[in-house]
């Protein structure tokens, strides 16, 4: 069991959406992947996290209704069709989007750091375990993680809180050609006291 769980995390690699179909897990896979999303590492158990399911129809009325809207209200022209085509897609170019909403808890003797960690944990989490469904999965923020607007719509204080991201899932069209990696000794060393 857990060299098979080594193998899958050496080999795991992320699906773009725009080469994902944009079809849902199962249900029970969507409950196992949420799951995992929410056992992550937490210091002091502060879980400073939401996770917000945009599927089904949801997805279309987010788009045309939160993320569109958003868009042309943050543009001081007017958006052009194909710009207008882009923004009431987005969320509709995989089967299910779960947002993870980070709400700080200020004063914590966490420090905020600590707990935007977390929230990057409960993305690495959802991720990995719809990857390790076989299902295709991408962590995207672009520009609606940022945008007051789209904070409000799902729940948030855009003064206060950050959407750590918006994880797409899908179904692969073909499996995903490797990626350049990091060179493992640029990136690690141990040290030795001088
Ligand atoms: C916080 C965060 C935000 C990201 N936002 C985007 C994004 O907006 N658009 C995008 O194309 N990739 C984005 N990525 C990168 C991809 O999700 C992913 O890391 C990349 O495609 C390679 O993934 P893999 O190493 O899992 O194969 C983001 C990654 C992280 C960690």
């Amino acid at each position: 069991m857990s060299s098979d769980v080594i193998q899958f995390l050496q080999q795991r690699r992320s699906v773009v959406t725009k080469k994902m179909l944009p079809v849902a897990p199962t249900d029970s896979d969507l409950e196992q992947i949420i799951s995992c999303g929410l056992r992550v590492p937490d210091h002091s158990n502060v879980q400073p996290w939401k996770l917000i399911v945009i599927k089904d129809d949801a997805r279309k009325k987010f788009d045309e209704e939160v993320i569109l809207k958003a868009a042309e209200a943050s543009s001081s022209e007017t958006l052009s069709d194909t710009v207008k085509q882009l923004e009431s897609q987005r969320m509709q170019r995989s089967g299910v989007v779960i947002a993870v909403l980070c709400s700080f808890v200020i004063p914590h003797k966490i420090p905020v750091w600590e707990q935007q960690l977390s929230a990057g944990a409960v993305c690495s989490h959802l991720l990995i375990a719809a990857q390790s469904l076989d299902y295709a999965a991408q962590w995207i923020t672009e520009w609606p993680a940022y945008n007051p607007d789209v904070i409000s719509a799902l729940g948030g204080d855009p003064t206060s809180d950050r959407i750590a991201g918006f994880i797409h899932i899908g179904k692969k069209q073909s499996q995903p050609d490797e990626r350049k990696r990091p060179i493992h000794d640029e990136k690690v060393s141990y040290w030795q006291q001088s």
